[in-house]
């Protein structure tokens, strides 16, 4: 790169962050609307994610709510009905709330039966986002949560292709990436195979969390979106030692 093209980047890169959304202004509260599977969703039988241990870190009057759906691909939260629920949502709250949507799919995108390729998953993932935008909302594109098998001392990991697929949309679209798959992945590794099956849904489900995962997974997120965006600040409430004991790869 020449020092010009770096002069050059320097001067645009505050601009770019600093890129206003047509319906946020600095004087309202969050708004998050979950838009997901069931690594998302709330806890239930065969199902619970990370949104409601997020959804609880929020300080009102900032507020979310959480739409994961279990076993919902890109295709069939939109057919089925979810996304213009969540589509609703957004179009009654962008006048009193700056609104955020997250949307993280993958897991079930990336089973064969459900006939769903990567290129249409990208295809898809770009639709949604530019949804969100046209309402004059912010999407945040989630990498998948990572799943807790192990083989020997070694995380595996099952979800590079759509991983990989949801980076990719982000970076070409210019939509925010929430790499939950990275910072899950981090700390599934440091704590290893026996602490990370404390979380699990019911014994043998390394997929779903129980309630104290989602707190914990869902801290994990909020730190992510605390790092992202400093105006979420106000409204994203803060555990410091929950944070540190994450951050060094220690079992919460
Ligand atoms: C619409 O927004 C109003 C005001 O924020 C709120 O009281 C009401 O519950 C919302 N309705 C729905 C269906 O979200
Ligand atoms: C996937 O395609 C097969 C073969 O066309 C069909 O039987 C099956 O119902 C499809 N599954 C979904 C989830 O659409
Ligand atoms: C995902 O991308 C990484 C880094 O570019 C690459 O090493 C990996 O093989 C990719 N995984 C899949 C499943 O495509
Ligand atoms: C913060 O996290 C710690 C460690 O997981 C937990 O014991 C505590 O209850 C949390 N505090 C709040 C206010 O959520």
């Amino acid at each position: 790169m020449s020092l010009r093209a770096i002069v050059r980047s320097l001067l645009l890169a505050p601009l770019a962050i600093a890129l206003p959304v047509p319906g946020h202004n600095d004087e309202k509260p969050a708004a998050f609307f979950l838009a997901g599977d069931s690594t998302t969703a709330v806890q239930s039988t065969g199902g619970g994610g990370w949104g409601d241990g997020f959804l609880r870190t929020l300080k009102s009057p900032a507020f979310g709510v959480n739409k994961g759906h279990n076993g919902a691909t890109t295709v069939s939260f939109v057919k089925g009905g979810d996304w213009a629920q969540v589509l609703n949502l957004v179009k009654n709250a962008t006048d009193n709330y700056n609104v955020y949507v997250t949307i993280q799919f993958g897991h079930n995108d990336q089973k064969p039966a459900n006939n769903v390729s990567i290129p249409q998953f990208k295809t898809n993932l770009a639709s949604l986002a530019s949804d969100v935008q046209s309402l004059g909302a912010t999407p945040l594109l989630f990498t998948s949560l990572s799943r807790r098998n192990f083989n020997g001392n070694e995380l595996i990991q099952d979800l590079g292709d759509v991983v990989n697929a949801t980076r990719e949309v982000a970076a070409a679209s210019h939509i925010k990436l929430i790499d939950l798959n990275a910072a899950s992945r981090k700390y599934v590794q440091a704590i290893g195979s026996a602490d990370a099956d404390k979380y699990n849904l019911v014994e043998g489900d390394r997929t779903h969390l129980n309630t104290h995962g989602s707190d914990v997974f869902g801290r994990i997120v909020a730190d992510l979106l605390l790092g992202s965006d400093r105006s979420l600040g106000r409204w994203i409430g803060r555990n410091v030692t929950l944070s540190h004991l994450i951050a060094e790869g220690v079992y919460a």
